[in-house]
């Protein structure tokens, strides 16, 4: 079976790689894909937006099977598109999809499901907002509705933020505030089976020590030792089983990757957000270590066929990836950066180069994006997988690289 790609960051380059590796997997199509990627994949240009345009690449390249990556061309319905060709397609329907495209609409199937989640309020005006505010109290966390990639959440304790950032949105969900580590776990489900992957852990600020803004991720390990004992039982009995199933019996099933952000509170556990997708970077740490083949998983989903799909094997050891961004990030980003030391760690060893913001000009490897890349290593525990991953972050540089020190620090 050949598969196509759709999306251009580190996720999707991570996906190739393991589909690249997978012995069910023929020719591995990428659109529009990254340098990165194009070591493992056959890359088009197409708009990832464009749901016509990738069901026609489906069907003229006559893949078996088609991977959305990023969430935008999913809630856009890009998947549908995809499956009303006749391909197979691994991703929600928009429907579905809305569990990420609006946290009100996300509430709102948690509510129902009963699904352990923060309080929230659903505010339109600035008095709404103001209320809302006063009812949870310090630190305040303001969430935009929409799609925001992962930079539309402002959590303060600075009342006057909080209500500048309500007010810079159409429409907001405030919430209690969650404390305590935070968690991030997939599954892939078909819309009924649902097979959970490794926990891991994503470092969302841009600074050492959860210092400064909020990004898409800064970096990320698997496995988490530290990890109550029956974590992931305990998240598919009570979020991931009771989300799927109450998305099924409103009609609008969803199949393809649940993620769900998790925060294990002193009250215990709670969704912070869900994704419909594969998160960045966690696929990065969770491709390095799996040790059978994804194509199955994800073929299983889009069928509607997972209960026949063993669940995932995963290699023992850890793996850990640290992101290096470029100039400005997360506020802005510097591209056309001349990037050096990434041809000196090589594509099979232990320690590999995942790419999301890079581009070829004139053969020239640049920046172009605010996530540049991602270095990944995989260890026989964190600590060894973290000094690999560092070393080869040692070995690369841009002009402005960004990175954080502590990464899988300590765990
Ligand atoms: P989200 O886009 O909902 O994942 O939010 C981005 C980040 O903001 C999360 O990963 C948390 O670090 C933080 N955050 C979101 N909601 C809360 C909350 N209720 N309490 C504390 N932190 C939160
Ligand atoms: N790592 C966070 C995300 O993918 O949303």
């Amino acid at each position: 079976m050949d598969v196509l790609v759709i999306g251009t960051g580190g996720r999707e380059h991570a996906l190739v790689r393991a589909l690249a590796a997978d012995p069910g997997v023929g020719a591995v199509h990428a659109a529009p894909g990254n340098p990165g990627i194009a070591s493992s994949a056959t890359l088009h240009e197409l708009d990832p937006m464009d749901g016509a345009t990738v069901a026609a690449l489906a069907v003229e390249l006559g893949v078996g099977l088609v991977v959305i990556g990023p969430e935008a061309p999913l809630v856009a319905g890009v998947a549908d598109a995809v499956r009303a060709a006749g391909v197979p397609a691994f991703g929600p329907t928009a429907e579905a999809a809305r569990l990420e495209g609006s946290k009100a609409f996300a509430k709102d199937v948690m509510s129902a499901a009963g699904v352990p989640t923060a309080e929230a309020r659903v505010c339109t005006t600035y008095d709404e907002a103001a209320a809302a505010l006063d009812v949870f109290g310090a630190p305040y966390v303001v969430k935009d509705d929409g799609l925001a990639a992962g930079k539309g959440v402002v959590v303060t304790p600075d009342r006057q933020l909080a209500l500048n950032h309500a007010k810079a949105c159409d429409r907001v969900v405030i919430e209690e505030f969650l404390d305590g580590p935070e968690v991030s776990l997939f599954a892939v489900t078909d819309g009924t089976t649902v097979h959970p992957l490794l926990p891991a852990q994503d470092f969302k600020r841009i600074r050492d020590g959860d210092q400064g803004a909020n990004t898409g991720g800064m970096g990320a390990y698997a496995p988490l030792t530290w990890a109550p004992d029956g974590l992931v039982d305990e998240v598919l009995r009570t979020v991931l089983q009771p989300t799927v199933d109450e998305l099924a019996r409103r009609g609008t099933p969803f199949s393809g990757l649940l993620y769900a952000g998790l925060a294990l509170t002193s009250r215990g556990l709670r969704v912070v957000e869900f994704n419909a997708r594969f998160g960045d970077p966690e696929t990065q740490v969770l491709m390095a270590l799996l040790d059978s083949p994804l194509s199955p998983l994800l073929l299983g989903a889009a069928t509607g066929t997972l209960a026949d799909v063993s669940p995932p094997v995963w290699k023992p050891g850890a793996a850990v990836t640290v992101v290096m961004a470029s100039a400005g990030y997360p506020e802005s980003s510097s591209s056309g950066d001349q990037i050096v030391g990434t041809e000196t760690l090589g594509r099979d060893s232990a320690v590999h180069v995942i790419h999301a913001g890079t581009a070829l000009v004139e053969g020239r490897l640049v920046t172009a994006g605010g996530r540049v890349l991602a270095v990944t290593a995989v260890g026989h525990d964190v600590a060894d997988a973290r000094a690999q991953a560092y070393e080869g972050v040692a070995m690369i540089s841009f002009p402005g690289a960004q990175w954080r020190r502590d990464i899988a620090a300590g765990r």
